[in-house]
Parts: C-alpha cells; structure tokens; sequence
C-alpha cells in the first residue's frame, strides 16, 4: 500500500488550517511527512490518520518557532536529513489592532514566528537542499503583502517580507537544483482569524475561500511552475503588470544624485 516515497517535506504549522491540508494532499502525492507545530497531541492524530489513509511515514515534531532552542531543532532536520526534498514554511500568526492598539510583545512574538523562523528554516532547507542539488520550499506569505491597507501594519510587514525574501532566494538557488514558490492566499476560512480574535465570518462570504481549495489551487500553481501563487487572483496577467511596473523603477532606483526635485527647491 505505501509504495516508494518521494522524499519527506517538512510542514510547519501542520496541526491546522493551510498546514493540516498541505499535510493531507502531499501525502496523498506520495510523499512522507515531518509535521511541526506546538499542540503534540493534535499532530499525532493527523499522523495517525494520514498514516492509515496513505500508508506514508509520518514524524512529529513539537517545537513552539518562536524559540531558538525549537526551531534549530526543526533547523537540523532539514539540514541533516537526506531524505528531506521540502519544506512548507507555513506557520504563522495575527495579531488584531493597529500599531496604536496592538501589545508590543505580541507583534514581537508575531515577528518571530512569521519572519525569524521561517527565515531560518529556509536557510537551513536552502543549504540542506543546496548541498543535495535538489528540493523544494514553500513559503506561505498572503496578499497582504501586495495589500497592507486592508488589515494592519505589521502582519503585513511580516507578509512583505516572506515575498521579498522568496524572490531573492528565486534568484540565489535557480541554479542549485531548488525552488522556491510564494503562496499568497486571501482570506481563507481557518482558525487564525479566531486565535486573533477576528470573527472572518463577518466579511462577505464572496472573499473567503475554503481551506482545501486555497491548498489544492497552490499546489496547482507549484504544477504548473509559478514561481508566485495567488489563489484568488482570476488573471495572472495583473500580476505580471504589477511586477513590471515595480522592475520598471530599477534602472532609476540608485543615483549618484538626487532626483532634480529635491535640488531644485530652495531649503525653507
Ligand atoms: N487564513 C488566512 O486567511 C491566511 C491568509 C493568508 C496567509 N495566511 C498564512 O497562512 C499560514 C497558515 O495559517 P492558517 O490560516 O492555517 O492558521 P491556523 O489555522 O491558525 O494554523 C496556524 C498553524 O501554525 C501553528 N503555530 C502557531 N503558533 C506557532 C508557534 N509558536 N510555533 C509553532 N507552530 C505554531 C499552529 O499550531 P499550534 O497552535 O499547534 O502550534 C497551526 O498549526 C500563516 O503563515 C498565515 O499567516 C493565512
């Protein structure tokens, strides 16, 4: 029943939403499984039941990503293991409130979780990957990235960042045998938006997508080879516009002299 494996992806924030999914489906694809997240006793359950659905091999890992002695735990793994051809830097937080609002401590474990940890754990793939010639890794930013009036600053500061990070590492390992894919979903129905403290079934149902069908269109997008997903975006030719205007900006983005408005005014 379980056949050969495909190799082992790692799969952060596994004990639910997007993670749960990515879990279920890469399974199903044949691969074997290390599952990352805090709550053990939920991570096992869906081993056990990946395992007896697919007869893959299924690891648990219970490492809370906002510490350093955890995450360089799940760091050695994707390091030193190699069986391991993926990793879905997955898990990752929100937190309610404008920069006004919001406790400071708690947008300070939001950066850890959402950009120390998945900073590390993708260097730690990129040179396990790097060193085999061969892996996959999966970011999971959010069209907050490209959006950051419809939700507040520092979520997605953090989420700006997963982007800008997985584009460098497009051009940094293209030619080492890794790829990197950006997943940016929209409002998608899991529990992140509880643990906020936000209620996402008050936002019109026609922005919040299901759970399987943000993961299966993602997956869809690592198919066909797109180097950035947008799930909900109906027409890819947006973004390729976008991104010409952004690279457009390039050749005028580092002068020896100031742009001519800022020399010819007299200072006030
Ligand atoms: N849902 C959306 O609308 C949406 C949209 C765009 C992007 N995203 C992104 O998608 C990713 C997954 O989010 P989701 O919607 O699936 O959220 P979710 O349902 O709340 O799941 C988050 C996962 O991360 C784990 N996690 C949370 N804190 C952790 C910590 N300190 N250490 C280790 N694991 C931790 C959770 O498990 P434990 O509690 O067991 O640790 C859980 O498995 C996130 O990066 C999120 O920013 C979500």
């Amino acid at each position: 029943m379980s056949g050969s494996s495909k190799g082992k992806v790692v799969v952060t924030g596994a004990s639910a939403g997007i993670g749960a999914v990515y879990a279920d489906r890469l399974a199903k694809r044949g691969y074997d499984l290390v599952l990352v997240a805090r709550n053990e006793e939920r991570l096992k359950e869906l081993a056990a039941r990946i395992t007896a659905e697919t007869g893959r091999k299924v690891e648990v890992v219970k490492a809370d990503l906002t510490s350093k002695a955890d995450t360089a735990r799940v760091e050695a793994v994707l390091r030193n293991d190699p069986d391991v051809t993926g990793l879905v830097n997955n898990a990752g937080m929100g937190v309610q409130g404008t920069i006004l609002e919001a406790d400071v401590e708690k947008l300070d474990t939001m950066i850890q979780l959402n950009v120390t940890a998945p900073t590390r754990l993708a260097s730690a793939a990129a040179a396990g990957f790097a060193s085999r010639g061969n892996g996959t890794i999966i970011n999971i930013a959010s069209v907050l990235a490209l959006a950051p009036e419809l939700f507040n600053g520092v979520y997605s500061g953090t989420k700006a960042y997963v982007l800008n990070l997985t584009k460098s590492m497009q051009r940094e390992l293209a030619d080492k045998g890794v790829r990197v894919q950006a997943v940016l979903p929209g409002a998608t129905r899991t529990e992140i938006w509880e643990r906020a403290g936000i209620d996402v079934e008050e936002f019109p149902a026609e922005m919040v997508m299901g759970v399987d069908e943000m993961v299966d269109a993602a997956l869809s997008g690592l198919d066909q080879g797109e180097p950035i997903t947008v799930p909900p975006l109906p027409d890819m030719k947006d973004w390729d516009a976008y991104e010409g205007a952004r690279l457009a900006l390039q050749p005028n983005l580092s002068r020896q002299h100031a742009a001519e408005r800022y020399r010819s005014k007299q200072a006030a």
